[in-house]
């Protein structure tokens, strides 16, 4: 790195560089996960890329939610224990992770021993200090389900919402976690910190729908379900859901385990949990409120991003629509995906996922527009110099405007990921090629290289479009995570170079002696009618490995009865 922001990072004393403790949700590992799995976690690893570049000692944490009835359901219907199944999933989850590039430091699965003593832990704590208490739970339960709906969970007529069968009213002992207590505190903190909960549609939903109307208390135990973490102090029942899923953001970085809390000390508060936006009321009202309980510092943000929705609404394997991430990064690789992903939606709002719209983008953005730059680029370099540039270079007018537009384009990027506006960003790098491509047409270097008095002016060309190509190759880093290395070799740069961040912000770093190398076309244009033909074919017969997982019933999510109507993304891909 050795530039400025690491500086600026490490202090004048040479302290240790500033941190940053990025979170996704914990997925469900009760069956494969999909696209819109991969949104958040490719958008969380973008910032984490994008932290390193800056300096930041990042910390990055993704995981698995394993507890809970439908996992216990589904692995008693394969006749598996629930651990046999759930290793299962998550080792396909693990190999999506590696497949699209994600650079996660760490992966908690909540059956991990760690974080059930942690968990155990903060449970009975927050019972001896008086904050969790022994009442009755009432809710509607539906028998074939074994599940308990809220009121409000079930249908319009009053049915169970997984089903369609009737429910009754059921009581339950049950230990409650004092909400309620903290709802004044909540208030005011999200109030006086409005960076808390971004984009700030949500904050506002979060205070008029839940906060102002006033906080229950919250079951946090079942005695009706085995497969979870037992209540220390009571082992007819199993800690539910939250507090055991939500505890994975500090277990994971020992706090209350044995063995020390140095990676708690060093990294909490975390400074942003993404989260999709249907969970957002856990993370911003449950989570901290166990954490004030517990007498910890609460995260610095929570930003609760938008949905992918498949073009046609649901998700359903009848329906022949189950976009499975795998299948798309083996057909089109991994950094058409990723760039599709974090370009095509703005972060924050809901987005339809199409293949029609996956394969325009990477023929427009990818193929067209990058891919030809860094080829023509090349090739005109190797065409006419041989590979490497004379020094003899005569600058013109024309030049300035796209050097005004590279030099520019490093801070637009920052601050674009600043606000964690991922199409922003890549809005602005697309600036940069697009004025690019305008300059190969303005200066015509092929009309140039016909006139043997114009060398030093063709070379000044071609040098600028290496020099641009160099400072995009940078830029993109957080984006995609092989081709920054494959424009750069073809530059002949050596790849170490990339991770030199502020190097986007000089002009004319291209060094004087290197050699292009030319290569194969990074993006190669795909065949729209045929491919999406393939992929139909692919999606009806699952026609791949995909991440082992099981065919999910009907496209219902993995929803386990958990609290909270809001918690179900079944429209979603
Ligand atoms: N296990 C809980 C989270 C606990 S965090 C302490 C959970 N798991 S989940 O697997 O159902 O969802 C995980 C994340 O994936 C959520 O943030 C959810 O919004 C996100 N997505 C699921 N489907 C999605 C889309 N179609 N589009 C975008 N994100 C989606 O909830």
């Amino acid at each position: 790195m050795g530039n400025q922001e690491q500086c600026e990072n490490q202090g004048k004393s040479g302290d240790p560089k500033k941190t940053f403790y990025v979170t996704t949700p914990i997925y469900y590992p009760s069956d494969k996960l999909h696209i819109g799995h991969s949104y958040c976690t490719v958008a969380a690893d973008a910032i984490a890329r994008y932290k390193r570049l800056r300096g930041f000692d990042v910390r990055f944490l993704t995981g698995t939610d394993e507890h809970g009835l439908k996992i216990q359901q589904i692995a008693a219907q394969r006749g598996v224990s629930p651990k046999e199944y759930v290793d299962g999933i998550v080792e396909g989850i693990k190999k999506l992770w590696g497949l699209l590039g994600i650079s996660n430091d760490a992966f908690i699965r909540t059956t991990d021993e760690r974080h059930r003593v942690g968990v155990q832990r903060i449970f009975q704590k927050l019972y001896d200090q008086g904050d969790i208490y022994k009442g009755e739970y009432e809710g509607w339960y539906c028998v074939p389900c074994e599940s308990y709906w809220t009121k409000t969970q079930l249908t319009d007529d009053g049915k169970c919402p997984d089903c369609g069968r009737d429910v009754e009213l059921t009581k339950e002992e049950s230990y409650f976690f004092r909400l309620s207590k903290y709802q004044d505190r909540l208030i005011r903190h999200i109030e006086e910190n409005p960076e808390f909960i971004q984009p700030v549609t949500r904050q506002n939903e979060m205070l008029n729908n839940f906060l102002k109307p006033g906080l229950e208390d919250l079951s946090v135990s079942r005695t009706s379900l085995d497969w979870g973490i037992r209540v220390p102090f009571d082992e007819a029942h199993v800690i539910y859901v939250w507090i055991d899923a939500l505890s994975n953001y500090i277990t994971e970085l020992g706090y209350a385990a044995d063995g020390g809390d140095a990676l708690y000390k060093t990294y909490w508060p975390a400074d942003l949990h993404l989260v999709g936006k249907e969970i957002v009321r856990f993370h911003t009202i449950i989570w901290p409120a166990i954490l004030m309980a517990l007498g910890e510092p609460l995260p610095k943000q929570v930003y609760g991003h938008g949905w992918l929705i498949l073009e046609g609404g649901k998700m359903s394997k009848s329906k022949g629509n189950v976009v499975d991430p795998v299948i798309l990064v083996e057909k089109y690789g991994v950094d058409a995906i990723r760039f599709f992903l974090l370009r095509e939606v703005p972060f924050g709002l809901d987005g339809v996922f199409s293949n029609e719209a996956l394969i325009s983008r990477i023929n427009s953005d990818l193929a067209n527009d990058l891919g030809n730059l860094l080829s023509r680029s090349v090739a005109m370099v190797q065409k006419y110099f041989g590979g490497a540039l004379p020094p003899e270079r005569k600058a013109a007018d024309v030049d300035k405007e796209l050097i005004a537009c590279a030099l520019a384009a490093c801070t637009r990027v920052e601050e674009a990921m600043d606000k964690l506006q991922f199409g922003g960003a890549l809005t602005e790098i697309w600036r940069l090629v697009s004025r690019t491509n305008k300059y190969i047409d303005e200066t015509t270097a092929w009309v140039l290289a016909r006139d043997e008095g114009k060398k030093a002016r063709l070379a000044a060309v071609l040098y600028n479009l290496l020099e641009s190509l160099r400072i995009i190759g940078v830029l993109i880093q957080p984006f995609m995570t092989e081709t920054p290395a494959r424009i750069f070799a073809q530059l002949g740069l050596d790849a170490g170079l990339l991770a030199r961040w502020d190097d986007a912000k000089t002009w004319g770093l291209y060094p004087g002696d290197a050699s292009v190398a030319p290569g194969p076309i990074i993006f190669p244009r795909i065949e729209m009618e045929k491919s999406l033909n393939e992929l139909e074919g692919l999606a009806k017969t699952d026609g791949h490995g995909g991440q082992g997982g099981q065919e999910s019933k009907d496209g219902k999510d993995e929803k386990d009865g958990k609290d909270g109507k809001e918690a179900s993304a079944h429209d979603a891909v």
